[in-house]
């Protein structure tokens, strides 16, 4: 006997059928067009990559999270949780060759070994907008508002979502200012980036762990309730003066307001994020009701470039998942992906009108319209139940009069007018 073999895929990973594909090109012909409105040059790669690319060490969830496996000639081989470590071996190979500053883009599939949550999947496609080789801040600002014109052409308004914004060098200074030794700020960073996963107490423990004391500790908490930048200037007192993330940060709102997407952003200092590459601003996009997981996670890593062995330069950039976003386009606009019916619904009666009705598909098709062609004879109700449920605009069905006169009748499947076509 057959053994019975599960019908779901591995667990974590998708099936796509036609309706999920509509969604999933909703979204992706969205992250095209912005990507290509901003002036973006795709790029893209193998989705496998050796292990030593993408293993870190920083105690970061994703490094442990990388489905990894020895090829028959014993390379340590990982399949890419993120693109950003490949972005930048890409760019190192051919460093001396670019001329920078460098704008790519490109939608790869990623693989993590997640605990199953909504919207975390074990693979999901992220469309990655970067900017290497570019210090100024208008570099942060296009990529958001690349991100945010992809929201938009999903059918999304600016109500719907926010970007909250902050910066790991915001953070290091108010840090250094309550007495946080410089080298403990990256243990800082990953632990305050648990937040809302895991219990203030238990956060507090592992700064603690790592050697802050209980005054400190408090001062920490006491530095993510300061509600807006004004606070955190009020904060550092003299200090903000020169502060270099004080004036990135207020250049960045400056530019989204000339950019036209500033009613977008709001500063939030409990934005950390948790890969330990990034160096200044950071930002990660949830939907303004706050239900789902994040929709993007981006920021400035000006150092990833010589901690992979390349010349130093600056980037920037983000990654934008398909699943949470798909979700909120499904709570928000409900109903299917693709709204409008397009092509023609071609059907015939008997064998005998199967020919012509092959001719006449072939026609249509020449002229770039799209045409659904039934394989067999049927009855004209059942034709006209199948096309009715089928996303054509249009049918044709031919029965034996018809191809004797030589033309038929198209029927508009949402008017219900009809129409003469020549066969
Ligand atoms: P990330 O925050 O790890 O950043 O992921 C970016 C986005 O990818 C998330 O906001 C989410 O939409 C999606 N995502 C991540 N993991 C999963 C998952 N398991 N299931 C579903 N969606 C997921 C990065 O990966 C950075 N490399 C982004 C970047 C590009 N930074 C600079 N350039």
């Amino acid at each position: 006997m057959a053994e019975t073999l599960s019908f779901e895929p591995p667990r974590g990973m998708r099936d796509f059928y036609p309706e999920d594909m509509a969604w999933r090109n909703r979204v992706f012909d969205a992250f095209r067009a912005a990507g290509e409105a901003a002036g973006f040059s795709p790029y893209d790669s193998c989705v496998v990559e050796s292990y030593d690319l993408l293993a870190r060490k920083a105690g970061e969830e994703v490094g442990e999270q990388i489905y990894h496996f020895f090829d028959k000639s014993e390379r340590h081989i990982a399949l890419r949780p993120e693109m950003t470590p490949t972005l930048a071996r890409m760019v190192a190979q051919r460093q001396k060759e670019l001329s920078f500053p460098i704008k790519w883009t490109t939608i790869a599939q990623c693989f993590r070994y997640e605990r199953m949550t909504k919207g975390r999947k074990r693979e999901h496609y992220q469309w990655n907008v970067d900017i290497v080789g570019e210090d100024s801040v208008l570099a942060e600002a296009e990529v958001l508002g690349a991100a945010c014109d992809a929201l938009r052409r999903m059918g999304l308004s600016s109500a719907d979502f926010r970007v909250h914004v902050s910066s790991r060098r915001l953070l290091g200074e108010v840090l250094e200012r309550s007495g946080v030794p410089t080298d403990r700020h990256a243990q800082v960073f990953l632990a305050l980036d648990k937040r809302g996963k895991m219990p203030d107490a238990e956060i507090a423990a592992m700064l603690r762990d790592g050697g802050l004391d209980d005054a400190l500790v408090a001062k920490v908490f006491e530095i993510l309730s300061l509600k807006d930048l004004d606070s955190v200037v009020a904060y550092l007192g003299a200090a903000a003066e020169g502060s270099r993330a004080v004036a990135e940060l207020s250049e960045l709102f400056r530019l989204a307001g000339a950019a036209g997407f500033a009613e977008s952003l709001v500063f939030d200092i409990g934005v950390i994020r948790g890969l330990s590459y990034y160096t200044g601003i950071v930002f990660e996009c949830f939907d303004a009701k706050g239900e789902f997981r994040a929709i993007f996670g981006g920021g400035r890593y000006d150092n990833l470039l010589t901690a992979i062995g390349g010349l130093p330069m600056s980037a920037v950039g983000l990654g934008f998942g398909d699943v949470v976003v798909t979700e909120l386009l499904k709570s928000r606009l409900g109903g299917s992906a693709s709204s409008a019916r397009r092509g023609v619904a071609v059907g015939f009666m008997e064998d005998a009108q199967r020919d012509a009705a092959v001719r006449l598909a072939a026609r249509l098709r020449r002229e770039g319209k799209s045409v659904d062609l039934a394989l067999h004879s049927m009855k004209p109700k059942k034709f006209f139940a199948h096309a009715g449920s089928s996303m054509a605009a249009e049918a044709v069905f031919l029965g034996p009069d018809d191809v004797e006169k030589g033309t038929a009748r198209l029927k508009n499947l949402e008017t219900r007018e009809e129409s003469g076509i020549s066969l």
